[in-house]
């Protein structure tokens, strides 16, 4: 929420939202929310906390989307699970389709001094530079923090969370 909070505006899309509670406190906070998610039964959970609070897209990041206008983006644990290149380019694609110049992309990872699998599904892990790298010339990165996420396990995770700003 300090991350989000931190950009101007109110109209969000999550994507690869899964039940996060986050969501919680986007809607308590005022923000008109669109939800993103692969998994029907994450949107089915978010729908059963939220109704018609919120948008719902069932479908696939690394696939050309049409997902309308929004001030800000944010993905926590969704891009690190994109292993082919191809995906990744679709990704920013679809990124690039609904943030505007002045928009922000808020995007956080698993680091590159972290695991490289979670779920049993193998990771492609960030550091700041291959974020840059991969969002390209349109974005400014104008904050980076390093941090510890303890999972629901009990394990240490270490992340990467970024602010975007389009330019
Ligand atoms: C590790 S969970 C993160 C959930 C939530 N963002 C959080 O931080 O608690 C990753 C989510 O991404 C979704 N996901 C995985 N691949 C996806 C894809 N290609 N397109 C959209 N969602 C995807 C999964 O269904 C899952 O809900």
């Amino acid at each position: 929420m300090d991350l989000i909070s931190s950009c101007d505006g109110k109209r969000i899309i999550d994507v690869g939202a899964g039940a996060t509670t986050l969501i919680d406190s986007l809607v308590e906070n005022g923000y008109e929310v669109t939800v993103l998610d692969i998994s029907s039964e994450a949107l089915r959970i978010l729908s059963n906390r939220h109704g018609t609070n919120l948008q719902y897209i069932n479908d696939d990041l690394s696939k050309a989307l049409e997902l309308g206008e929004y001030e800000i983006w944010h993905d926590r644990a969704v891009l690190h699970f994109l292993l082919n290149p191809n995906d990744r380019e679709q990704y920013v694609s679809n990124l690039e389709s609904c943030i505007r110049s002045g928009g922000f992309a808020v995007i956080e990872t698993f680091s590159t001094d972290g695991a490289k699998m979670c779920c049993g599904l193998d990771l492609h892990t960030y550091d700041e530079e291959m974020l840059v790298d991969l969002l390209g010339d349109n974005w400014t990165l104008i904050d980076s923090i390093r941090h510890t996420h303890i999972n629901p396990v009990g394990g240490e995770r270490p992340y990467i969370s970024t602010i975007f700003k389009r330019k």
